[in-house]
């Protein structure tokens, strides 16, 4: 009797573990795996990936067109779209400066377009 359920302990246990370990992982995996689907080159940080990702998002419950969602999020953030997107979401002025901060640890360089422009 004690050794069965020592039996279903070590089974459940060997079932379980694997799934436990598995979620984390895989939860992290897809989040990291979107930042390189995006070719971004430089340093995944969550809070700035996020919000980077967030005014496509926004952007795109604008205008509900695929082509900007697309566009937005190309080459990690750095065609004109996402500036584009900037300008019609009204980002404030400090805001688009720390967004260019974000966009240059993301890619690991400078944004190849002028957000100066933009303001
Ligand atoms: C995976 O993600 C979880 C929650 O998002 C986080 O707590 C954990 O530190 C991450 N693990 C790694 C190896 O990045
Ligand atoms: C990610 O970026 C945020 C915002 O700049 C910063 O506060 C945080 O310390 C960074 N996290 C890591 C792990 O670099
Ligand atoms: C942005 O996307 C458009 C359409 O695909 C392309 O013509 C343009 O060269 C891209 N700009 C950059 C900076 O990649």
């Amino acid at each position: 009797m004690c050794s069965r359920n020592i039996k279903i302990s070590v089974a459940l246990f060997l079932i379980l573990v694997p799934i436990f370990t598995a979620l984390p992982h895989s939860h992290n995996l897809s989040k990291r795996s979107n930042f390189f689907d995006l070719e971004c080159k430089g340093i995944f940080n969550k809070t700035m990936f996020f919000r980077l990702d967030r005014i496509c998002e926004d952007c795109y419950q604008l205008f509900r067109e695929t082509s900007i969602h697309r566009l937005c999020k190309d080459k990690c953030f750095t065609n004109e779209t996402f500036g584009d997107c900037l300008k019609v979401l009204l980002i404030p002025e400090e805001e688009v400066t720390q967004l260019k901060y974000f966009l240059k640890v993301v890619n690991g360089s400078p944004v190849p377009f002028d957000f100066s422009q933009l303001i």
